[in-house]
């Protein structure tokens, strides 16, 4: 039996190349190896924006076009949209009980996100509640692995504390999951401005649906190093946004090595070394564009799609479910 994996994202805007390099790209890689799960968490993205509903659901058709864009294919992988599951909200009903409200308030990822959405006392009480949900997420299927990036590791950490919870109060039902990090250099996609994370909401942040002038015009603005005036002037590739993405994006290690000695030489422009990064993520999203726009074309085929996927994860999270209500002594109609 191959493990399952349970990954995906919330539907709160297109995805961008730092989502590729810390997720996508390893859910291309891992679909045949694992058996996977992909959530289109959209109960979350409706816990900030309870009032855009219309947004939310027009996200979840962009992440599902970034999804067949990046190579996922939904015959192999399963895609589901968490809202048509209704044991992951029996659940997370369930798991509220065995999780303090001082807990969640302490959770560092949940913490972070509310700072950085400014809701100060006025936070919805979904959002806080992401720990317990996305616990439910991962542990209705079961799943083995659930490959994040670094900032959600606090949410594993308390996925395994209510597993723990519930097969000590209950009966062994769960078992805890791993978390699977991206490599390293993976791990964290510097924004175009250097500053802070790859984010669509910052503007710092070349999208999979760009288009090709898009990211030319992206590339040439990034950050690289303020003091580098002349071509012949020394120049540093220390935080110079550039040089990060060439070792990340660049397949010949020995070329950026020689391209770095280069530039801190002196007497290497940043255009040069922009040009350079410019055809390797053209190469790279060139192709993704073209297949997002001919599924694209057809909208209603990309959501049957998603109803296939969906059905079938229904169908699998039923049989679990009864095993929850034996342990918990609620199935009163056997
Ligand atoms: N929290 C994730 C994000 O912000 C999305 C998500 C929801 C998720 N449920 C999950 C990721 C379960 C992994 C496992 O993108």
């Amino acid at each position: 039996m191959k493990k399952i994996i349970l990954t995906g994202d919330r539907p709160s805007g297109a995805l961008h190349i730092g989502h590729y390099v810390g997720s996508l790209q390893n859910r291309v890689a891992l679909q045949h190896e694992y058996q996977q799960y992909i959530i289109i968490a959209d109960v979350q993205a409706l816990s900030a924006n309870a009032e855009n509903p219309e947004r939310v659901r027009y996200n979840v058709l962009q992440v599902m076009l970034d999804y067949l864009a990046v190579g996922i294919d939904p015959q192999v992988s399963t895609i589901f949209i968490q809202s048509l599951i209704p044991e992951i909200a029996e659940l997370t009903m369930f798991f509220v009980n065995l999780v303090t409200l001082a807990r969640l308030q302490r959770n560092p990822t949940v913490k972070e996100e509310i700072r950085q959405k400014g809701f100060g006392e006025s936070i919805p009480t979904g959002f806080l509640m992401h720990p317990i949900s996305q616990a439910a997420d991962i542990t209705f299927i079961k799943a083995d692995v659930v490959p994040v990036g670094e900032d959600q590791l606090p949410l594993i950490e308390q996925c395994c504390e209510i597993v723990r919870s519930f097969n000590r109060i209950y009966a062994p039902v769960f078992h805890e999951p791993k978390a699977l990090l991206p490599e390293a250099g993976a791990r964290r996609l510097m924004g175009l401005d250097g500053k802070a994370k790859m984010s669509k909401s910052l503007g710092n942040a070349i999208l999979l649906s760009d288009s090709a002038e898009e990211i030319s015009k992206k590339v040439m603005s990034m950050y690289t190093d303020p003091k580098h005036l002349h071509v012949a002037d020394p120049g540093s590739v220390e935080g110079n946004v550039v040089f990060m993405y060439l070792d990340i994006f660049d397949p010949n290690k020995d070329e950026v090595a020689e391209l770095k000695a280069h530039y801190q030489r002196g007497g290497l422009g940043d255009v040069t070394i922009k040009k350079r990064l410019n055809g390797i993520l053209q190469d790279l999203i060139g192709p993704m564009r073209l297949r997002r726009e001919e599924f694209a074309k057809d909208p209603a085929t990309v959501m049957q799609l998603l109803q296939q996927g969906t059905l079938k994860t229904r169908e699998a999270a039923a049989k679990k479910m009864a095993e929850v209500r034996k342990a918990m002594h609620i199935d009163y109609f056997g």
